[in-house]
């Protein structure tokens, strides 16, 4: 019998999707600056937490503490367990944010550790942000990525995100373009029905 920290068959991680509190603000960190070449602040994540009634933030936990040297590498347990302070909680593998403006819901933020990447952590990130924006009555849902980012790119048409428009040198550590992406049908009866569906039969 397979333990519920283990990776599932098709290799997705295990992990629960919780509200980020102050506490997660030093795992969070640890993934924020391996995952951006220009990092949030901690006193940003602070703000987002405390001062912000439209931010929504949220963290990916593993499933129990034996799932950290179970599912990672030697590497990635030095740097969590780093981040973690002696009666932490269950490790943040990654953590995405929404801000709810009026009728728009707006992607933040999203990352995974390095370690846990391409294991369904995004993906289920990603979802929990839709789910939370279809709650507060988004009418669409819109976010920036680099031209770069392909891998982004990806997550993001696959549910069924478009690009809409260019912001150009957007990024001022190499004035690289970002792609402004949208779900424009986010509000229509199909999307919330295929959302649904997708949600359903994913793990
Ligand atoms: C983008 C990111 C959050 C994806 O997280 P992840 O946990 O690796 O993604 P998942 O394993 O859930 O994969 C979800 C989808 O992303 C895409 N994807 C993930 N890894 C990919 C890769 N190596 N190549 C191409 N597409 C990829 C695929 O569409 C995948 O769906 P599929 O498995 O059905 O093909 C992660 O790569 C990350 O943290 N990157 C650094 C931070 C960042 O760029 N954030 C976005 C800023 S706009």
């Amino acid at each position: 019998m397979s333990l519920p920290s283990q990776p599932d068959a098709k290799g997705y991680l295990n992990v629960r999707i919780e509200p980020m509190t102050l506490e997660d603000i030093p795992e969070v960190m640890v993934i924020e600056r391996s995952s951006f070449s220009r990092p949030w602040p901690e006193r940003a994540y602070r703000y987002e937490l405390t001062q912000n009634p439209n931010a929504h933030f949220v963290v990916a936990r593993l499933d129990g503490h034996a799932s950290v040297a179970k599912q990672t590498s030697a590497l990635g347990r030095l740097r969590i367990r780093r981040a973690r302070t002696d009666n932490a909680p269950d490790a943040v593998v990654g953590f995405a944010g929404l801000w709810m403006q009026v009728d728009e819901a707006h992607i933040a933020t999203i990352a995974v550790h390095p370690d846990f990447r391409g294991r369904g952590v995004g993906d289920k990130l990603l979802r929990a942000m839709l789910l939370t924006a279809q709650q507060h009555c988004a009418r669409i849902v819109t976010l920036e990525v680099r031209v770069s980012n392909l891998v982004a790119q990806r997550l993001y048409q696959k549910y069924q995100f478009e690009v809409v428009g260019l912001r150009k040198a957007y990024y001022q550590d190499n004035r690289e373009d970002a792609l402004i992406m949208t779900i424009t049908h986010f509000d229509t009866p199909e999307y919330r029905a295929w959302l649904a569906a997708v949600n359903a039969a994913s793990h």
